[in-house]
């Protein structure tokens, strides 16, 4: 079967982004305390911090999952918000003073900035939280309770010290250190692989469709693709646009964090990233056409600009 064009596949990514990020700023809006609610300055900073910003890439990779595995989106909503508000937590504590120390995030001052470091830090608590309240009790999931502890189990896993909690203490402890290309690939695959992995698996764990090979298959393509998002995140960082990306570029070698391009190199950094979207998209190739959206991602991941 020939593969389909580049064009074709960007055309159903592009199509499917606007429509999945609606989905998920609803779903979103509709599980975060009300900002006049006490306490409201928590409140507000838990939705300053989630809403309106972002690229959505989690919950699309949630949706576009489940949707190439026959599920309606409706029941799909709970693990994408669910995903997003651990990203949106991840986002506010990565830019702590005592982290990254950042000033601006999703073209707005970031969430310490705009209100103060004890609310931002409560902020992310109370977002992670929440994530876990969603998958335990959205009723549009339909899910059976087996299938809830199941989600609830790989996102725990997968946001814990054994995913992006231990990445983010590899990548504080590595600051000014000169990583092995493992030891760099172990920390990203924890700090930013683990939630997109993770994002694949929730879509297809309520599907009738998804038996265990491809489970595996899907698993995969998470995994080569979250590797392929830091490296670019990496890139991007060197050679993006401040304004574009939204976050203040050059910050990796201000901090003097270990990176792919600091590593290897820029060219050899983008081969690298363009090889693991290969392999993303070979682990597709058992897939219809209704995985052309998780195909144009794959694509998408390594030509983005923000
Ligand atoms: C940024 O993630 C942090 C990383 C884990 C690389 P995104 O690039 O997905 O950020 P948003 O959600 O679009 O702001
Ligand atoms: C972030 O990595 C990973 C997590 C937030 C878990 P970075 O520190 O590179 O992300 P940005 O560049 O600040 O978005
Ligand atoms: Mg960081
Ligand atoms: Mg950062
Ligand atoms: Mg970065």
């Amino acid at each position: 079967m020939p593969s389909p064009s580049t064009s074709k596949l960007t055309e159903a990514f592009s199509q499917a982004l606007p429509r999945y990020q609606a989905r998920v700023e609803k779903a979103l809006d509709r599980w975060l305390p009300d900002a006049h609610r006490p306490p409201a300055r928590l409140h507000e900073a838990m939705r300053y911090a989630t809403l309106q910003g972002g690229k959505r890439i989690r919950p699309l990779l949630v949706y576009a999952t489940g949707e190439a595995l026959g599920l309606q989106p409706a029941r799909l909503d709970g693990p994408a918000a669910a995903v997003e508000l651990i990203h949106a937590y991840s986002l506010v504590h990565d830019d702590l003073p005592a982290m990254d120390d950042d000033a601006l995030r999703r073209g707005r001052p970031t969430c310490h900035r705009a209100y103060d470091e004890a609310t931002a830090i409560l902020a992310g608590d109370a977002l992670q939280t929440l994530a876990f309240r969603v998958l335990a009790g959205d009723a549009a999931m339909e899910a059976a309770p087996e299938t809830r502890l199941r989600m609830i189990a790989t996102l725990t896993e997968a946001a814990g010290s054994r995913g992006m909690v231990g990445g983010q203490a590899m990548d504080l402890a590595a600051v000014g250190r000169a990583l092995s290309e493992p030891e760099l690939e172990a920390m990203h695959i924890h700090k930013t692989g683990a939630l997109i992995r993770a994002s694949v698996l929730l879509g297809a764990l309520g599907a009738t469709e998804a038996e265990e090979r491809r489970l595996e298959r899907l698993d995969h393509y998470g995994k080569c693709l979250g590797l392929a998002f830091q490296v670019q995140d990496d890139i991007l960082d060197v050679e993006g646009d401040t304004e574009a990306l939204g976050k203040q570029c050059g910050a990796d070698a201000r901090l003097n964090k270990p990176t792919y391009p600091a590593l290897m190199g820029l060219e050899p950094a983008r081969a690298l990233a363009r090889e693991l979207v290969d392999d993303a998209l070979e682990s597709l190739a058992g897939l219809d056409s209704r995985a052309d959206v998780l195909r144009g991602l794959a694509r998408y991941v390594i030509s983005r600009d923000s």
